[in-house]
């Protein structure tokens, strides 16, 4: 398995991180003002130390692998070709997203749909059609992987630890509601790991939850539900689980406060919350500044604030327990328990 394990992510690390390079290279240089630089500037961390903290990610999951804590998909011969279908359509859409970074526009998106919140009306990461075409929701996967250099599976995996732990000391099949679930990529983890565990997906974005469905499709039983996190529309303790992953970051402080409060409604007592989002301020210190620089490099309105948030704190006041925190590499999971 080990040897196995390291090809494919050596693989996976080569690929995106040749899409990363190129990407980087071709694309209009960030102004930065050098008479008053931001704070991270002259800060960055070596490729060297990237690459030591990825490998520390990487060796942590072979480890949970061996040691059968938990199964990851296999690569099949349908996933070598979206990649290399990705990686044609990604070159497609680069010079778009470079246009509006250049320019800074990041409100060219068109939907018919009028109960969308304000907020969310924007190119995050100055992606095309933001999330709300089909054909965004099929180029998302392999932008992300491309930022995180070939990580952010592993990454989304790490939000397995505390829920095999809870289902190991509760012993039982759990009912789960993901929210903001994209495309659904860590969903398929979650059949393999749990499957009698009865999964409903949730997100904002129809088109997103259309392609997640298509690619989930082999399971029968996952419910999608096209809604706002804020607003879950389930009865109060519905779940004994939640999930979220890389969706926190991307809503204004006051939404989270709500999406916070709906959580805790519509979980069971006792019942457990994992989150997976980007690392916060001083969660690693030296990767501080890649965190500043973060929302310099992209559309991330939101981000400054969420990274200086204190989460425990502000789940805390809506009943929800912080026991479990742990770093992965760019991103960490948390879980709470509600009280
Ligand atoms: C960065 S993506 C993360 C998707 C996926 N969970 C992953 O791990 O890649 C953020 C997702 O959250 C959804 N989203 C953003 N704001 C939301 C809200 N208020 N309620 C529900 N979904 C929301 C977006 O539509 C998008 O699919």
């Amino acid at each position: 398995m080990s040897i196995g394990y390291f090809f494919n992510q050596s693989t996976k690390f080569l690929w995106y991180s040749a899409h990363y390079i190129i990407s980087f290279k071709y694309s209009t240089p960030i102004k930065i003002d050098k008479t008053n630089p931001p704070s991270f500037y002259g800060k960055m961390p070596s490729g060297k130390q990237m690459f030591f903290e990825m490998i520390k990610l990487l060796n942590e999951e072979r480890k949970l692998i061996n040691s059968k804590f938990y199964k990851i998909p296999k690569t099949q011969l349908k996933d070598l070709l979206s990649a290399a279908k990705g990686s044609f359509d990604f070159f497609l859409d680069l010079p778009k997203i470079d246009k509006r970074r250049a320019s800074g526009k990041f409100s060219e998106v068109e939907t018919k749909k009028k109960d969308l919140p304000k907020y969310y009306l924007r190119n995050f990461h100055y992606q095309t059609d933001g999330y709300l075409s089909e054909k965004s929701a099929r180029l998302y996967e392999f932008q992300v992987e491309t930022l995180f250099t070939g990580c952010a599976a592993t990454m989304r995996r790490f939000s397995m630890i505390p829920l095999i732990n809870y289902l190991n000391s509760n012993k039982k099949n759990i009912k789960l509601l993901d929210i903001g679930t994209g495309t659904g990529e860590i969903i398929e983890s979650y059949k393999l790991n749990f499957k009698d565990t009865e999964i409903t997906c949730s997100d904002l974005s129809e088109e997103y939850l259309n392609v997640a469905k298509q690619k989930l499709k082999k399971f029968k039983d996952i419910k999608y539900v096209n809604c706002k996190g804020e607003e879950l529309p389930f009865e109060n303790e519905t779940f004994d689980g939640l999930t979220s992953t890389y969706m926190f970051h991307e809503i204004p402080t006051e939404i989270r406060k709500q999406v916070f409060s709906e959580i805790s409604r519509v979980l069971k007592k006792d019942g457990i919350f994992v989150l997976t989002d980007s690392l916060q301020i001083d969660d690693n210190p030296k990767l501080n500044p890649l965190l500043e620089f973060f929302p310099y490099s992209t559309h991330e309105p939101f981000y400054p604030k969420y990274i200086r948030e204190d989460l425990k704190e502000v789940a805390k006041n809506y009943g929800l327990e912080m026991y479990y925190n742990k770093n992965a590499y760019l991103s960490k999971s948390m879980a709470f328990r509600k009280l």
